[in-house]
């Protein structure tokens, strides 16, 4: 059963079926990460696993859900950053199966296999985009090129209709809670900047800062919101901030997003057209005049 009681991030929450948030509520640190566990029958799965500094509440919350370290049969690492890929050797450790699998996109593996001291990396490549439990039960993976690394990607889980958006719809967010609630206010708000209603905190401002913050460029996250528009989900599961679990929610982030400007290096680059770019005039200069 889903449990959205606020009181109660001490302990793993079920999101949905099967899918558990094991996240640290840690109120020190703006940034919450997120990592999930699917439990299916005798088998689990762990998404993005987190840092290590967080690994032991981490864990803690795994072992809460009654399952065994040894049921974990897959990480899968949505990109290698090292507040979702640090603790691998810990996990390795506490697993202790000869048959663990690391499962990422290729892009991602040369970097992951500097956390991982024992086990198989799987590329999504080599598994056809597909992971499937005993039971049948199927992970789907997408590509999400530069939004935010080459490799990044999302998982579909088809049985509770959870997307893992990895750091795509995520916020670093200072006043965190598990499930977003977006206020009636903020749908039609015309300054995120400067609230209308004089709060301090909007959870819709952070989560476009984040993005303009996290995200290369505009027509990276367009290629992204693209493609995950395709995938016949319900409810998503960021990495970081609060799953987006309401409909009129994720229609209304998804239209914020994709029209988001000055995201990344076009924020730095503002609006300089692409003929005024590439000024390398200085350096020849300096070297012509070396001759
Ligand atoms: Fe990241
Ligand atoms: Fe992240």
């Amino acid at each position: 059963m889903i449990n959205r009681d606020k009181e109660n991030y001490d302990r793993a929450v079920e999101i949905a079926d099967g899918v558990f948030w094991v996240g640290f509520n840690d109120t020190q640190e703006g940034l919450h990460c997120n990592p999930y566990l699917i439990i299916d029958g005798e088998e689990a799965v762990v998404i993005d696993g987190g840092s290590r500094p967080d690994f032991p509440t981490v864990m803690t919350k795994i072992l809460q859900t009654g399952i065994t370290p040894k049921s974990i049969c897959a990480l899968i690492y949505q990109h290698y950053d090292p507040d979702l890929c640090g603790s691998v050797s810990n996990y390795e450790d506490i697993i202790d199966r000869d048959d663990l699998k690391i499962i990422s996109k290729e892009e991602n593996s040369m970097f992951i296999r500097h956390y991982s001291l024992s086990s198989k990396i799987v590329s999504v490549e080599t598994l056809g985009y597909n992971f499937a439990f005993a039971s049948g039960r199927k992970l789907a993976f997408y590509s999400t090129p530069y939004a935010h690394l080459g490799g990044s990607f999302v998982t579909f889980d088809s049985k509770s209709g959870v997307m893992f958006s990895s750091d795509l719809f995520g916020s670093y967010g200072s006043k965190w809670q598990l499930f977003l609630e977006i206020k009636k206010e903020c749908r039609i708000c015309e300054n995120y900047d400067k609230c209308p209603l004089n709060e301090d905190y909007c959870h819709v401002r952070e989560i476009l800062k984040f993005h303009k913050m996290m995200m290369p460029c505009e027509r990276s996250l367009i290629h992204a919101l693209e493609t995950m528009a395709t995938i016949p989900f319900t409810k998503i599961a960021p990495q970081h901030g609060s799953c987006i679990f309401n409909t009129e929610d994720i229609v209304f982030m998804f239209n914020k997003l994709v029209k988001l400007k000055k995201v990344g290096i076009d924020g730095i680059l503002d609006d300089r057209p692409y003929g005024e770019l590439g000024n390398i005039n200085p350096l020849l200069e300096r070297f012509r005049s070396n001759e």
